[in-house]
């Protein structure tokens, strides 16, 4: 077992952050104020919140996560880095002003390259959970810059193990894996108990840092637990994933302002699912008497050329007359094709995704085209202000 420290959360220090509107600051929550008095003089000490630390708050799946914990009650602590630009966008409708009573939701600045930045964090916010989503987890940059992914994807769940032990805070921790991990795989569909084979940098990277969570279980007994999740997509993914890149080109084709989309490998089949869903998966993960692996997939494998199709014909475009095949997005080794079989998730965690692909592909078509509309008006509104003051 882990040694059991005792810790003293530091007072809260606030300083406003990058928007002047973040609190960037220690554990401060209800179960830190002082007991409330009632009139008959009896105290009365409030119910304990629990306190959620993610990795990746900034991200597609820590945005949603962080919506669902809150919406359980929990007061949630996230990282985000330091960067010239805003990086809060899909996290910035949580953030409020930090003078207000009963905040929630708090960001502070780490990185997972910087140990000491992660054990101090932990010191801090002395998290009962701990949900570590960050990552560099694009596949295909992963080959350009092979050594950062390491360093981040790799040994950054290594300095996050480490700072638990470091400050040897009782707590649970998620560990972010990836099917990924099963490259080319062995057996279709796959399951917790097939074999790994990685294809990429990125899927070396995950397979080390889910060997080092599965050793924290082991060898030092964390609640510590893998989530092998299949590709999973949202209004929220990142623009350069093959989903969001094709849904926002037939927004933009739509609208005139693009002709071409260009893609990589069309035949590369993948099991894809609705992010939402998927965190409510990694919630349930750490909620079991007893830590275990659990993987989250649909078992519905589509390629990625039915997904253009899908997405063009949602909006009553030929897909044949736009996508042109660019060998630039080829990548050095592929992954033929991905299947996951999620029972073990829907008998013990009574977990199943209900969003199919069809669905999925309507949901990021009408998303994309909603938000290039209101950004059209933006600047058409925009437009007509300067033109107003000439
Ligand atoms: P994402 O949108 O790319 O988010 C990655 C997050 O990691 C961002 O918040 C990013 O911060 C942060 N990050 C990157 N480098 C960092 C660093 N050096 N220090 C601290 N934070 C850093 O990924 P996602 O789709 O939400 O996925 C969440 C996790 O699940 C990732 O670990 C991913 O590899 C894994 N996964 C995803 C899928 C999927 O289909 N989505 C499937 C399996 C596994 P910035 O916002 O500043 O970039
Ligand atoms: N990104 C991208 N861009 N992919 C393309 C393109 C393109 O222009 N053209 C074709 N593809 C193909 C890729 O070769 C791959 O077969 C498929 O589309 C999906 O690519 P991505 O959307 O980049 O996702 P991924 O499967 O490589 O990785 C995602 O899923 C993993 C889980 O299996 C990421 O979210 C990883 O972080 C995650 O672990």
């Amino acid at each position: 077992m882990l040694p059991m420290f005792t810790f003293t959360p530091l007072k809260m220090t606030e300083e406003t952050g990058a928007h002047g509107r973040i609190g960037i600051c220690g554990a401060a929550s209800n179960s830190d104020r002082a007991p409330q008095r009632s009139n008959k003089m009896t105290v009365a000490f409030p119910a304990r919140r629990k306190r959620a630390f993610i990795t990746g708050i900034t991200g597609q799946d820590g945005s949603y996560l962080a919506e669902l914990l809150l919406s359980k009650n929990y007061e949630v602590h996230g990282i985000k880095r330091r960067s010239s630009s805003f990086n809060t966008e899909r996290v910035d409708h949580l953030i409020s002003d930090w003078h207000e009573r009963d905040v929630s939701f708090f960001l502070h600045f780490g990185d997972l390259s910087d140990a000491s930045s992660l054990s101090k964090l932990l010191y801090r916010v002395a998290p009962d959970e701990i949900y570590h989503l960050g990552a560099q987890s694009h596949v295909r940059v992963s080959f350009d810059i092979p050594e950062y992914t390491g360093d981040i994807t790799a040994l950054g769940t290594t300095r996050l193990l480490d700072a638990i032990r470091e400050t040897g805070i009782p707590t649970r921790f998620y560990n972010a894996a990836s099917s990924e991990m099963f490259g080319q795989a062995y057996e279709c569909p796959q399951t917790e108990l097939t074999p790994f084979r990685p294809r990429s940098p990125y899927g070396c990277a995950k397979l080390y840092s889910y060997w080092m969570t599965v050793n924290a279980r082991e060898g030092y007994g964390l609640y510590a637990v893998n989530g092998i999740l299949f590709n999973h997509e949202s209004p929220r993914r990142g623009e350069i994933f093959v989903s969001r890149k094709i849904t926002r080109a037939v927004a933009r084709i739509l609208h005139g302002l693009q002709e071409k989309l260009y893609l990589g490998n069309l035949d590369g089949e993948r099991d894809w699912g609705y992010a939402p869903e998927f965190v409510e998966g990694i919630w349930r993960m750490l909620q079991q008497d007893e830590p275990e692996d659990f993987l989250l997939a649909t078992g519905e494998t589509h390629s990625v050329r039915e997904f253009v199709e899908r997405a063009f014909s949602e909006v009553g475009l030929d897909w044949r007359r736009h996508v042109e095949v660019d060998p630039q997005y080829y990548r050095p080794t592929e992954i033929d094709r991905l299947e996951g079989d999620y029972s073990k998730a829907r008998k013990k965690l009574g977990w199943t995704p209900s969003t199919r692909f069809r669905d999925l592909v309507k949901i990021m078509v009408e998303a994309d085209v909603q938000l290039l509309e209101d950004k059209l008006s933006g600047q058409i509104e925009r437009r007509m202000a300067m033109r107003g003051s000439e």
